[in-house]
């Protein structure tokens, strides 16, 4: 469809989402699946970071290894992308998290900035945004241009849910830039919801949905 789309085909992520669409798990059981797809997201997403060979003594002789050779970055858009970080740090312990923060305007659905402290200089080599929802396309834009803007010469993109319009947006606007993505839902709702979708991610990752 796109040749930057990757869409995880997996028995376990496909166990997940119905965790994140079942409108009756718990916040500890969204917030698990969401690791757990993260997890698998990020072993494909990662698979050909560069590596440079260094030279190591085991207990038995010297012998050659790869070793990571660049520096990362991991990129949260606040508040459901905090949801991803901790699998993408347990795998790559040295990385830099630079937090990104938009809300959606209900109404126009575009953007709002109220957090953006990337350094003027000195971008990392790679860089992973996390939200795990890409709807309008509006938000993971935003962080990509943010990120380009500093930048960072490889970007990547890694959401759980998309729908057809966000990926279009994102294909179109950032032809570089790998998206890895656990499933594409059918469209969005008037409101800018995915449909079916699992409704506000991050009040259902972090119990704060109004009552
Ligand atoms: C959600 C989601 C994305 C954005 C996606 O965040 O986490 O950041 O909407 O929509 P878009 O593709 O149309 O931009 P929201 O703005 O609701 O903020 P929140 O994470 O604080 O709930
Ligand atoms: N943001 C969400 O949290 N859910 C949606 O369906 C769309 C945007």
């Amino acid at each position: 469809m796109y040749p930057t789309l990757h869409l995880l085909k997996h028995s376990l992520a496909e166990n997940a989402i119905r965790v994140l669409r079942d409108k009756d798990s718990s916040p500890e059981q969204f917030r698990g699946a969401i690791l757990r797809l993260t997890t698998l997201l990020t072993l494909d997403a990662t698979r050909e970071l560069p590596l440079k060979q260094v030279e190591v003594q085991t207990p038995i002789q010297a012998t050659f290894c790869g070793q990571l050779n660049c520096r990362v970055g991991i990129v949260p858009i606040l508040r459901a992308g905090l949801s991803m970080v901790d699998p993408l740090l347990t795998m790559l312990p040295e990385a830099e998290v630079w937090h990104l923060g938009y809300y959606r305007d209900e109404e126009t659905l575009k953007p709002v900035t109220y957090y953006d402290k990337l350094p003027p200089n000195a971008p990392v080599d790679v860089a992973y945004v996390l939200d795990p929802m890409l709807a309008t396309g509006g938000s993971a834009c935003a962080a990509l241009e943010n990120l380009k803007k500093w930048g960072v010469p490889e970007v990547h993109f890694l959401g759980i849910l998309a729908a057809p319009e966000g990926i279009e947006k994102v294909a179109t606007a950032f032809p570089d830039v790998p998206m890895h993505i656990c499933a594409m839902d059918e469209k969005l709702n008037d409101q800018g919801y995915i449909v079916p979708g699992l409704g506000d991610a991050g009040d259902r990752a972090f119990n704060a949905a109004a009552v």
